[in-house]
């Protein structure tokens, strides 16, 4: 296994204006509408990390032809709604929890069988939770006990469900709509809470009819996907390490530019403005249909808050950044309502409250969620856990910690944020290799 460790260590104020690399879940499914669409498209933006390289080249696998001439570009020709290919060996989905749920998806209605394998950490994490209402829709699979590898038999009628998903995920969601693009009469997927609509929003964007509206949508089989051109917005979550490092370092300005702003990723933006973060939107506007603005944050004093349970779903992803800021604020952060937090990349609850008290802060880990008590963050050696988000989210902990911080394990950075590193030192952060 590719082992990089990194040094990060304390440093002056943050300066600059800096662009992040393309949007995760957007790039995910831009390559797969794209590959099943009549058509050739061209996804602009498209995030060269190694999640999306492998949705990307899980595709390939399967007979679609992509063209990759600039970076962030991709020429895509389409092979229409059932014009993919099986393929003998396993289709390989790397770290990528959300190419592999919405893959089994996309696969469950297909003539052929497949098998979806993962890395260690992704065969790790519950695929029960698409297989089972996909199983409604008269998809078969076998998996290790709810595990990877996901092994699709193919051949299978499916037909069209009503689900109300046990807890909010776009993956369990977008899965279940791409088997609907299979499935006979219609399929409709209810959320207990809102999440982010990606899938729906490009759906109808290549042409397939769709009905939605937050917490519920619907199509049915039967249409065709029509090829179009997809512009990837900068991934909130990327900047989401800089909205952080930029509210805790004293002097610090930074501007990210051209963010994507769609309302089911913004959550960090309000949680961060609750402890008294100096965040301004500006040059608001639009680009290939998701809201799009400059993000301008200055160095503020943050206070620890309770963080409102119904703002988990739109941070799910920004948790450990959000961890980082609450061990510098002003008293205690109560976190409550995100057990989802157990079953991603690394249990991130643990992993966050284990690095920080391995660094002299306090936190009290809850089932659900957790305490952490703002002041100080020593400088120390934690364990990302092969988890990206963790190790970029000790590199913020490092610019303001009383020493060092040396973190463990941090190749899988490259999965969604590639150059991280360079971006990082070139506004003023202090990443060097620790080996
Ligand atoms: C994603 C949905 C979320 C998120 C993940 C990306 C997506 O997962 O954590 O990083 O692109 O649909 P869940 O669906 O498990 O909440």
């Amino acid at each position: 296994m590719n082992v990089l460790n990194w040094k990060s260590s304390p440093n002056g104020p943050l300066r600059g204006t800096l662009r992040v690399p393309g949007d995760k879940s957007v790039s995910h499914r831009a390559m797969m509408l794209a590959g099943l669409a009549d058509g050739s498209s061209r996804i602009e933006g498209f995030l060269e990390g190694e999640d999306t390289l492998s949705t990307a080249a899980v595709m390939q696998a399967l007979g679609v032809r992509i063209e990759a001439d600039q970076p962030g570009v991709r020429i895509v020709h389409g092979v229409g709604l059932h014009g993919l290919k099986g393929v003998g060996q396993p289709l390989d989905c790397g770290n990528a929890g959300t190419g592999m749920r919405l893959l089994t998806g996309l696969l469950a209605g297909q003539a052929f069988d497949s098998t979806l394998v993962g890395d260690e950490s992704l065969s790790r994490r519950p695929m029960g939770r698409v297989t089972e209402p996909l199983s409604a829709m008269g998809a078969s699979f076998s998996t290790e006990d709810g595990r990877p590898p996901v092994r699709i038999h193919g051949g299978k009628a499916l037909h069209g469900i009503s689900y109300t998903l046990p807890v909010a995920s776009a993956q369990v969601k977008s899965a279940l709509l791409l088997a609907g693009l299979y499935a006979e009469g219609e399929t409709e997927v209810i959320e207990p809470h809102p999440t982010r609509d990606y899938t729906e929003r490009m759906l109808a964007a290549f042409g397939w009819p769709i009905r939605f509206e937050p917490g519920r949508a619907r199509l049915s089989g039967g249409h065709r996907l029509q090829a179009t051109d997809v512009v990837v917005p900068a991934d909130f979550s990327s900047a989401a390490f800089f909205l952080v490092a930029a509210s805790i370092v004293p002097g610090s300005e930074l501007v990210l530019a051209r963010v994507g702003l769609n309302p089911r990723r913004t959550g960090l933006l309000q949680a961060l403005r609750l402890m008294g973060a100096d965040i301004r939107v500006e040059n608001e506007g639009v680009s290939g249909g998701e809201a799009i603005a400059d993000l301008r944050v200055r160095h503020a004093r943050l206070k620890g808050v309770e963080l409102p349970p119904s703002l988990v779903p739109d941070m799910i992803d920004e948790f450990p950044a959000l961890f980082v800021a609450a061990a510098v604020a002003e008293g205690r952060t109560v976190v409550t309502g995100a057990a989802e937090l157990r079953v991603k990349e690394s249990d991130r609850l643990a992993a966050m409250a284990r690095g920080l008290q391995g660094l002299g802060v306090v936190v009290e880990e809850s089932p659900d969620g957790a305490v952490i008590h703002g002041g100080r963050i020593g400088g120390g050696q934690v364990e990302s856990l092969g988890d990206h988000r963790i190790a970029m989210s000790f590199a913020v902990a490092g610019l303001v910690a009383e020493g060092p911080i040396r973190i463990g394990d941090c190749a899988n950075v490259a999965t969604s944020f590639p150059g991280f590193v360079e971006l990082a030192n070139d506004c003023g952060f202090s990443v060097a290799d620790a080996d």
